[in-house]
């Protein structure tokens, strides 16, 4: 196990390069920690200062295998000396990564398309749903984030992606989440009775031309500063939207493979969508997304009406089969619920510690911890967040933010970490918070 060191940061090599970029990219990413990665294994990330950090991002929940897996650089290297791409023509990775894929799936899905990216996926959901249901309005979230295509937008909530980008496709028709910490309706859980799903209903009755046929919706919202909804939200969601014959569209780009402690975040509660849409830890580092779903929805695309330049290509669909053998064959779902439930208890320990920590919530590798200002404990806090968040990373641990107010640290190891290094990482949170006490 390396030992870490006090660095700064950025060392000198990575604002060299962060001149660099500066001076030939657009700004990539908001308030992220100035390190240029080099390299990285597992759970380590190695800057190009030669600095070491556990990886608490795995580069925006995508490397659930953990950076630089043996089996899947293997099975990339192995592809590309074969074939790397043939556009829509089968290949045996191709059919065999998607009846694979379709086995890990509820049985009510049970045919799946791959693409590139998640919002692909979650776009490719919209289209197949409005042709399905020959209804043009969907229900999406508050808060929610599905991808910066204009469809995808249109049905998403969060920040950077509606704003000033001038009207939104039409038909999107936006609700409450489950944002119990800072309920929009300013009741308490569990006496709401989950009041926001009971709303629904007056929401649709006003803001609906009559025309709506599909829900879409993350089993806990991601961007918005992982906001879980109460046990049992998800599954009154689902018998809400089949009581009006609503088509439900799960997003679980980021929440799938491993990530809460299950394969998919809707088997915690045996949620049947008929569309899931994945991307991110499928490939596990290749970029590689998916829409599963019923036979009978996805049917009422012609042939060629889903395809891409680069979706389902060999590359990928190798990567994709090595990340579900390693998946399986490490029991990495079961390594996160086991690692994860250690982390939450000592993060539910420093809650108690400090009063600027106001929340702490998640499942698995995956939780929130939501920074407010110790003088009334609820007002958020950017400024602690991002001081929390360097004094970590010049400790060697690297932290990500995301949040509406962005005072939320979104604790998302590679799943592979293992209780030495959950224990290294959680002692630098905890020293680097103690001493803004
Ligand atoms: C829930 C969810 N859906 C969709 C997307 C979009 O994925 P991509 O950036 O691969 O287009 C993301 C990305 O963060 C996400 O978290």
């Amino acid at each position: 196990m390396p030992q870490l060191k006090k660095r700064q940061v950025p060392g000198s090599k990575s604002a060299e390069f962060l001149e660099l970029s500066r001076t030939y990219e657009p700004p990539c990413a908001a308030d992220q920690v100035p390190v240029v990665w080099d390299h990285a294994e597992r759970v380590w990330v190695t800057d190009v200062d030669g600095n070491r950090y556990i990886d608490f991002t795995s580069g925006v929940l995508v490397t659930n295998l953990g950076h630089s897996h043996p089996g899947l650089v293997r099975a990339i290297q192995e592809q590309a000396t074969r074939l790397m791409n043939c556009y829509s023509f089968p290949t045996p990775e191709r059919v065999t990564a998607a009846s694979r894929l379709v086995k890990t799936f509820p049985p009510n899905l049970d045919k799946v398309f791959f693409l590139s990216t998640g919002a692909e996926a979650t776009e490719a959901a919209l289209r197949v749903a409005r042709r399905y249901t020959g209804k043009q309005e969907v229900l999406g979230f508050y808060g929610a984030f599905h991808g910066r295509t204009y469809g995808a937008m249109g049905v998403a909530g969060s920040m950077g992606t509606r704003r000033q980008f001038g009207v939104p496709v039409p038909g999107g028709i936006m609700a409450p989440y489950a944002y119990c910490y800072r309920c929009f309706y300013d009741k308490k859980y569990p006496e709401c009775d989950l009041y926001c799903l009971k709303a629904l209903d007056r929401v649709i009755g006003s803001s609906s031309s009559g025309d709506l046929g599909a829900v879409i919706v993350e089993p806990y919202q991601g961007t918005a500063g992982f906001v879980f909804p109460p046990d049992g939200w998800l599954k009154q969601l689902e018998a809400w939207a089949r009581e009006r014959d609503l088509v439900l569209i799960v997003d679980e780009v980021q929440s799938s493979f491993g990530r809460t402690g299950k394969m998919y975040a809707i088997e915690w509660e045996d949620v049947r969508p008929q569309m899931i849409c994945l991307g991110k830890g499928l490939g596990s580092g290749v970029p590689c997304s998916a829409l599963g779903g019923e036979s009978k929805v996805l049917a009422s695309m012609a042939a060629g009406e889903l395809s891409s330049t680069w979706g389902g290509n060999p590359l990928a669909s190798a990567a994709a089969l090595a990340v579900m053998e390693a998946m399986e064959k490490e029991k990495l779902p079961e390594n996160a619920l086991k690692i994860g439930a250690g982390m939450k208890a000592r993060f539910l320990e420093m809650k108690g510690k400090y009063r600027f920590l106001g929340d702490v919530r998640g499942k698995g590798l995956v939780m929130g911890l939501e920074f407010v200002d110790s003088r009334d404990g609820y007002t958020p806090s950017p400024e602690i967040t991002r001081r929390v968040i360097m004094g970590c990373a010049e400790n060697g641990l690297l932290l990500g933010k995301v949040g509406f107010y962005g005072n939320v640290i979104r604790i998302a190891p590679p799943l592979v970490i293992n209780q030495e290094e959950a224990d290294m990482a959680l002692d630098i949170l905890d020293s680097v918070m103690a001493d803004f006490e």
